[in-house]
């Protein structure tokens, strides 16, 4: 079919070398280009660059959180009889006011964009050519849920109510557009928000709290709305974890918690709230296939973009490559050829700290332990390293990071079925190769996982795609393209089996809004 007919995507990539101080060897990875030594003749090109230097630069400005961390629970209880108030005015407020709220709330995302990159070049340690895009992603959220909103008034005979005061917990991987779609639904729902943020990424979330109540700012006085409702209809809580962290979570008058996070968090929030909604992504673990039809440069090129973009800390990332049949058998040309792409490719991937503009691959955010300090560390049975990974201690020092945050990236062969690799997150710089003699063995290897977030095959047979796309398990699945950076509204965003708990819409999605609150027609009746 036309759809899928191969590409040849060797000329516009040396162009894209051309002139760069970091070209690869044949089959290096195309993301090792976005900033190089050569002078810029696009002017566009140079203004970014020029902006890129100020963001990671000494003079960029950044500057850590500002609220103080809360250390009583008195403190969690009056924060949440605030925002109880505050959601009744909020509540009441017509969906076509509070979307206005949210399009006010696109632009001031917007108009920070700069302090939000910054921010999260210093916490979390995003590159640039990471963080930048994230912006747009909040921004795509506060725009799209507006919409969802305005939808909420147009359904015949049927009204709305909000589930009320909603908790958003987001993780410090994507620390601004997930807290911030999760906080705007909430909002464009009618509830009224807590944003507790990531202890390792509080100014990102800070700012981006920031962004909204400037918007409820500036629409409040045209909708009507108390000064003081603006303030504690969405508030920033530095809520450390533990004990503190339960009490909020657990607290009465707390109608939803919406966490994103590992499995294990999710769990101990169900846990402790046996009865009331918690609306959970969680984990995954994530593979891609490639067939033999695939076009094998750009299978690398996503691999590659998949496996090590945020150096692996997403829980879309690709840690998992399944190779089917001459692409995974090293004694044919091929299969030889792939593995070596793959290999340059790894190895072309710049390591160092985000604050380098020539770093691809950023650092880890938190240091390496558990299951990834073993995924970096240990082999398994039958597994040997084609690339292996190496704590870069001396580099990190020089940058300012703590010890064991540089890691170089893993590239782990002969991943065996119902091994430790095959079925663990380990959300981290290592991908590991399995093998498969046909598309149908494939899908049995990538359905064996417990998690189902996303899922990716390189084919350019329509029959492959059609039979895998009916038979794969994961909540967001891609053809013939990287399997991160879900786009609003094009790829709403969500998992399936053990990656999800609670409903089931998907953020950036129809219905998201909807179902934070409940329906009932015109007499009353659910
Ligand atoms: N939405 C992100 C992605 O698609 C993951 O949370 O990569």
């Amino acid at each position: 079919g036309v759809r899928y007919e191969p590409v040849d995507v060797a000329p516009r990539r040396r162009d894209r070398f051309a002139g760069g101080a970091t070209a690869p060897t044949a089959g290096g990875c195309p993301s090792a280009e976005p900033f190089s030594n050569a002078v810029d003749t696009d002017p566009a090109v140079a203004a970014h660059r020029a902006w890129a230097r100020s963001v990671v630069g000494p003079d960029s400005g950044y500057v850590p959180v500002q609220a103080p961390e809360i250390t009583t629970t008195a403190e969690i209880d009056g924060a949440v009889a605030r925002a109880v108030a505050a959601q009744r005015a909020w509540g009441a407020v017509a969906p076509a006011d509070r979307a206005r709220v949210l399009r006010a709330a696109a632009r001031e995302l917007e108009a920070r964009r700069t302090d939000l990159v910054t921010a999260m070049v210093h916490e979390p340690g995003k590159t640039v050519a990471e963080a930048d895009p994230e912006v747009s992603e909040a921004v795509d959220f506060a725009n799209y849920y507006a919409a969802s909103a305005e939808a909420l008034e147009q359904v015949d005979g049927a009204s709305f109510t909000p589930e009320g005061v909603t908790l958003v917990t987001p993780p410090w991987n994507f620390p601004v557009a997930i807290p911030t779609g999760g906080a705007l639904a909430a909002l464009a729902a009618g509830s009224a928000v807590l944003a507790k943020p990531a202890p390792t990424t509080p100014r990102c979330y800070e700012l981006a709290i920031g962004a909204v109540h400037a918007a409820l700012d500036e629409v409040g006085p045209a909708i009507g709305l108390d000064p003081q409702v603006a303030r504690d209809v969405v508030q920033f809580l530095r809520v450390p974890d533990g004990d503190l962290g339960q009490h909020l979570v657990t607290h009465p008058d707390v109608a939803r918690v919406v966490l994103t996070g590992s499995i294990e968090t999710a769990e101990l929030f169900a846990s402790w709230r046996p009865e009331r909604p918690v609306l959970a992504e969680t984990s995954g673990k994530n593979a891609l296939v490639v067939t033999p039809s695939a076009d094998l440069d750009l299978a690398v090129a996503d691999l590659v973009k998949s496996a090590f973009g945020h150096a692996g800390q997403k829980c879309s990332a690709a840690s998992l490559v399944v190779l089917v049949g001459s692409v995974g058998d090293p004694s044919t040309e091929t299969g030889k050829r792939f593995r070596r792409q793959l290999v340059d490719a790894v190895q072309s991937l710049a390591v160092g700290p985000a604050t380098e503009l020539a770093t691809v691959m950023g650092p880890l955010t938190e240091p390496a332990q558990g299951k990834l300090l073993r995924a970096l560390t240990t082999l398994e049975p039958g597994e040997s390293w084609l690339v292996r990974p190496r704590r870069l201690d001396d580099a990190a020092r020089v940058a300012g990071l703590d010890e064991d945050r540089l890691w170089s990236p893993g590239l782990r062969d002969g991943v065996a079925p119902g091994s430790f690799f095959h079925l663990t997150e380990v959300f981290g710089p290592v991908l590991g190769i399995m093998t498969a003699k046909d598309l149908d063995e494939a899908i049995r290897l990538q359905n064996q996982v417990a998690f189902g977030l996303t899922a990716g095959i390189h084919s350019l047979d329509d029959d492959e795609i059609a039979t895998w796309l009916d038979r794969v398990e994961a909540g967001n699945v891609y053809v013939n393209r990287h399997i991160t950076g879900a786009i609003v509204q094009r790829q709403s965003f969500g998992g399936w089996k053990a990656s999800a708990v609670g409903p089931g819409a998907k953020a950036g999605g129809p219905n998201y809004v909807a179902q934070l609150g409940a329906w009932s027609d015109a007499d009353g009746v659910p």
